[in-house]
């Protein structure tokens, strides 16, 4: 019997470093026979990495910016996510609608309402099945302070990276908020340890769940 798609989703406020614990989690894949895919959002596809342009450095009011998030989202869920997962893939995803919620939700304040109808309607698929949803969530939790100092040594800011501490804190309240209403699709990364600490916590999440079989630390 082929494997069943598998869609792992990251988040974090930025500085959270997932970057190199998602390579190092494709990498566990690939040497447990999987086929990956690594992919990001916003972005993801050519019209979505377009999107992400502009909303990471046009300014515009917060609901076209949620509508250009999820517009970008439904373009890679189509084109690259469900294809992936119909061929029984792995598909690691750097950040999906948690971070909406987080970021135009609880960091900008907009009407979570709305995003909720936004989600709806994007993760929609056919003939009544759930609602698209990541089979796990691996959540980054820094503080924003420690976040802050990462990001003040690393590069040059985005729209979002930009913005001021109270910012972030109301971000991370807005992931924690998300993994209380879905605790068992979340794994909490305690981020604010070496790196070596944060990725067996990674590794773990993923192979108590029986992904990794086979597969190396
Ligand atoms: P990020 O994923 O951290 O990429 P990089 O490491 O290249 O900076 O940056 C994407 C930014 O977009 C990040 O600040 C969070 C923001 N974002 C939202 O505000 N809403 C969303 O729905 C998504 C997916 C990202």
């Amino acid at each position: 019997m082929p494997s069943a798609g598998l869609f792992i989703t990251f988040e974090g406020i930025d500085g959270a470093g997932k970057s190199t614990h998602i390579a190092g989690l494709a990498d566990a894949f690939r040497a447990a026979g999987r086929m990956v895919v690594l992919t990001r959002e916003p972005g993801g596809t050519p019209l979505a990495e377009k999107l992400r342009d502009l909303v990471l450095n046009d300014a515009m009011d917060p609901l076209s910016e949620a509508l250009l998030m999820f517009a970008a989202r439904r373009d890679h869920l189509q084109q690259v996510i469900e294809p992936a997962l119909r061929r029984g893939e792995v598909v690691l995803c750097d950040r999906f609608t948690d971070a909406t919620f987080a970021y135009q939700g609880s960091g900008r304040g907009f009407d979570l309402d709305v995003l909720r109808q936004l989600e709806q309607w994007v993760q929609a698929r056919p003939d009544g099945e759930p609602l698209r949803q990541p089979d796990l969530t691996v959540w980054f939790d820094l503080p924003p302070v420690v976040a802050a100092q990462r990001l003040a040594a690393a590069r040059s800011p985005d729209r979002f990276e930009s913005q001021p501490q109270a910012f972030f804190e109301r971000v991370a309240a807005g992931y924690a908020a998300r993994m209380t209403q879905a605790p068992a699709r979340f794994a909490r990364i305690a981020s604010d340890q070496p790196k070596e600490q944060v990725w067996q916590q990674v590794h773990t999440a993923v192979a108590q769940r029986g992904w990794l079989k086979g597969g190396a630390a």
